[in-house]
């Protein structure tokens, strides 16, 4: 039976205001353009996952001012079934952008935290993938839905925004089956739970690539304490730190998986979205392996999952936007590194 994922997670109206500059308080300017996209971290990893050819559902809610959201995840391939209209207004991202790159963003969560009558999971194998810009009590619901149901469920978690410090010193870590983080986030979750930076010894067999890269003992701190979660480190233009102790191959399954970011034909030209692309292509990485190849999590097929999930997010780091500049896996399969 195929995988399918299912995200319960938010849908954004991502409104971009194009100024001179930002405006002060009591002021009054204009806008010489606005521009209105989707966004909401659920809504861009459900179609990086449905890009990446992966089948997926989204879980969550918008207002009458967003049904042309869903027509739109509905032509990326999203299965919408589950996504309600609720009478509140539509999650928003108000944007002002200035000439030079400058930006204030107001958030509103509006209807991503309307109550959701959907907390089950479908039968069959699957997996659950969770942001944080739902109401953490659904986010958990799912969590916990997903470790009751059959143990071939997956859950992946990208903590992002990062919790409160209270948040996360109570969340249930190791349910998480795939935990993945930027640097800041990493960094920010250690900081609560150990009250402090990471104080442990760098293994001196490690690959060399790994020894300098700061985020490494913030991972292996975070994996003392849930050591059956994979780990899945993003570090921006340095690439990808993974620490995967689900490998089933390798005695050595506590070598660090590093891989550089993708050298980039174009040069950055917006980073928006990269981690949720990121984040799609890895899920989806990890459904087509089980689907056509075994449930054994190896070594060079983790590399491989993680080589393409490099080469897509560097595509959409050079193009504008979040959503519409994630790639298609055609796309990103003929780069292939
Ligand atoms: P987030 O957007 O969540 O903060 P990162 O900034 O770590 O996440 O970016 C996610 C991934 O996007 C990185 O692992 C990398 O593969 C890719 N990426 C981000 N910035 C660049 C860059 N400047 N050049 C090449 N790849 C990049
Ligand atoms: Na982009």
């Amino acid at each position: 039976m195929n995988s399918k994922c299912v995200i319960r997670g938010s849908i954004n109206i991502d409104e971009f205001f194009y100024v001179k500059d930002i405006v002060h308080p009591g002021e009054t300017i204009s806008s010489h353009r606005l521009s209105k996209r989707a966004g909401g971290k659920g809504a861009n990893q459900a179609v990086a996952v449905a890009r990446a050819g992966a089948s997926v559902a989204l879980v969550g809610s918008v207002g009458e001012d967003g049904r042309w959201i869903v027509e739109s995840l509905k032509d990326s391939q999203v299965d919408v079934s589950d996504i309600q209209i609720v009478p509140e207004s539509s999650g928003r991202a108000v944007i002002q952008l200035t000439d030079d790159g400058e930006n204030s963003i107001i958030l509103f969560k509006g209807a991503n935290y309307a109550q959701h009558p959907k907390k089950s999971l479908p039968f069959g194998p699957t997996y659950v993938l969770l942001q944080n810009e739902i109401p953490l009590e659904d986010t958990l619901a799912y969590i916990n839905a997903a470790a009751e149901a059959s143990s071939s469920t997956v859950t992946v978690f990208n903590p992002s925004p990062v919790p409160s410090d209270t948040e996360i010193k109570k969340f249930p870590w190791n349910k998480i089956t795939w935990l993945i983080v930027n640097e800041r986030e990493a960094s920010d979750i250690c900081q609560a739970l150990f009250s402090g930076a990471p104080d442990i010894n760098v293994p001196g067999s490690g690959e060399a690539a790994c020894a300098n890269i700061p985020a490494y003992p913030i991972l292996l701190r975070l994996s003392s304490q849930f050591p059956k979660t994979n780990i899945v480190c993003t570090l921006g233009a340095a690439g990808v730190l993974a620490l995967v102790p689900s490998l089933q191959d390798s005695t050595a399954s506590s070598e660090p998986i590093f891989l550089p970011a993708a050298k980039l034909q174009d040069g950055v030209v917006d980073t928006t979205g990269a981690g949720d692309c990121f984040t799609g292509y890895l899920v989806a990485g990890l459904m087509k392996m089980r689907d056509e190849r075994s449930k054994v999590l190896q070594r060079k097929n983790v590399i491989s999952i993680l080589k393409r999930c490099v080469q897509a997010a560097g595509m959409c780091v050079e193009k504008r936007g979040a959503l519409e500049s994630i790639p298609h896996a055609k796309d990103v399969d003929t780069h292939a590194i």
